[in-house]
C-alpha cells in the first residue's frame, strides 16, 4: 500500500503524515529577473496557484515573504517550501536556519522544510560557488536528526529531502525516526527517474519534480515525441510535459515570470495510455542541474554506479 495518496480531482498529494501538497507550484529560482518576483507570486497566487517552491540559496525569500503578506488567501490554504542551504548542514545550525527561513519569509510555519542537498558545505561558506575544499564531512543523518525534531516544535508541518539518488534514501530509511515525506528531483522525460520514483512510491515518499520543463539548459518542450503529442491535444509542449508528471503522481513547480504562462501552466491535457507510453520511451538523457560539472567529488550524487555516499 503507498505511504501516500493521489486525491482525485482535487489537486493535492496526500503525504504520508496526512499534509496534503498541491501537485502543481510555482518555481521561484531565478523568478527575480527586473524585480518581477513579489508580481509573479502574486499573480500566481490569483491565478490559483497554492504551492510556492522557495529556498535559502534563491536569495529571494524576503521579496516572497512580502508578496505573501498581500495576498487575500489566507496562510493555512498556502504550501509553502523551502531549503535548508548546504553550509547549515551542522545540526546545531538546523533550527537557527529554519528561523532564518521563517523570518525572511515572514511566516511562523512552513508545510515543507527540505534538505537542499544530501552534501555540506563549511559554515563559513557563501551562496556562490565553492570547490572541494569547502565541502564538510557533516553526516546527512545528524542533520536530518535535527530536522526531525523541527516537527515536533511546530515550525515545519513536514520535512523532506532533495536531490536524494536511491542509494542514499536506502541507507538512510532504516535509521529515519520521520521518513522524509517528500524527495525534490529533476524530473523530465529526458530525466525521467523511473526507478527512483518507484523505489519513493513503495516507500511513501512523495516525489516533486524540479525542472518539470527542462530549464534553461536541456530542450525537453522541442522534443519531436512532446511536440507531436502537444499538436494532437492542441495544447503546449509545457502542458504535455506538466500533465504527463502529474499523470505519473508526481508534482511539479515549473517556474514562469509570464502571466500568460502561468496560467497555461495550471491547465492539465489528458494524456491517453499511448502518450504515456511514448514519453515514457524516450531515449535521450539530460540533466540541467549537476553539481558534478564543477565538483567531480559530488559524482556520486547522479552517478551511483561511480561511487559511494561517503557520509550517511
Ligand atoms: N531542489 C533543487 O535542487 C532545485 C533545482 C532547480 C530548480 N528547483 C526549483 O524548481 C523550479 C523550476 O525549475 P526551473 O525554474 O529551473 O525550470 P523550469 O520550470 O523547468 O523551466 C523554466 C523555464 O521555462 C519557461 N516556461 C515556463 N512555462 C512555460 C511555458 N508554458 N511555455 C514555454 N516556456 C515556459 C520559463 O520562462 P518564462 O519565465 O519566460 O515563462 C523558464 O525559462 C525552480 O524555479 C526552483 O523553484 C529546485
Amino acid at each position: 500500500m503507498l505511504g501516500f495518496q493521489k486525491q482525485s480531482g482535487v489537486g493535492n498529494i496526500k503525504l504520508k503524515n496526512g499534509v496534503l501538497m498541491p501537485e502543481l507550484g510555482l518555481g521561484t529560482w531565478k523568478g527575480d529577473e527586473a524585480g518581477l518576483l513579489a508580481q509573479t507570486v502574486k499573480t500566481a497566487i490569483d491565478l490559483g496557484y497554492r504551492h510556492i517552491d522557495c529556498a535559502t540559496y534563491y536569495r529571494n525569500q524576503r521579496e516572497i515573504g512580502r508578496a505573501l503578506k498581500e495576498v487575500a488567501v489566507p496562510r493555512k490554504d498556502l504550501f509553502i517550501v523551502s531549503k535548508i542551504f548546504q553550509n547549515n548542514h551542522r545540526p546545531e545550525r538546523v533550527a537557527p536556519a529554519l528561523d532564518e527561513i521563517l523570518d525572511e519569509l515572514q511566516l511562523d510555519y512552513l508545510d515543507l522544510l527540505l534538505m537542499h542537498w544530501p552534501y555540506a558545505l563549511s559554515p563559513d561558506m557563501g551562496h556562490m560557488g565553492f570547490s572541494t575544499s569547502d565541502l564538510d564531512p557533516v553526516p546527512i543523518m545528524d542533520t536530518w536528526r535535527a530536522m526531525e525534531i523541527l516537527v515536533e516544535s511546530g515550525k515545519v508541518r513536514a520535512i523532506g529531502v532533495s536531490n536524494f539518488n536511491k542509494s542514499i534514501l536506502q541507507k538512510m530509511l532504516p535509521q529515519c525516526r520521520v521518513v522524509p515525506a517528500v524527495n525534490q528531483v529533476e524530473v523530465h522525460p529526458y530525466n525521467p527517474e523511473h526507478e527512483l520514483v518507484a523505489f519513493c512510491e513503495i516507500s511513501g515518499i512523495a516525489v516533486t519534480a524540479y525542472c518539470p520543463l527542462g530549464g534553461f539548459r536541456v530542450d525537453v518542450m522541442g522534443d519531436a515525441t512532446v511536440q507531436a503529442i502537444a499538436k494532437a491535444h492542441k495544447c503546449t509542449p509545457a502542458q504535455v510535459l506538466l500533465s504527463w508528471l502529474i499523470a505519473r503522481g508526481i508534482a511539479a513547480i515549473p517556474k514562469s515570470t509570464s502571466s500568460a504562462r502561468l496560467a497555461q501552466n495550471l491547465q492539465m491535457v489528458p494524456l491517453s495510455l499511448d502518450d504515456m507510453q511514448s514519453l515514457g520511451r524516450i531515449t535521450t538523457r539530460q540533466r540541467k542541474v549537476d553539481p558534478s560539472r564543477d565538483t567531480p567529488e559530488l559524482k556520486w550524487i547522479f552517478h551511483e554506479s561511480e561511487a559511494e555516499c561517503p557520509l550517511i
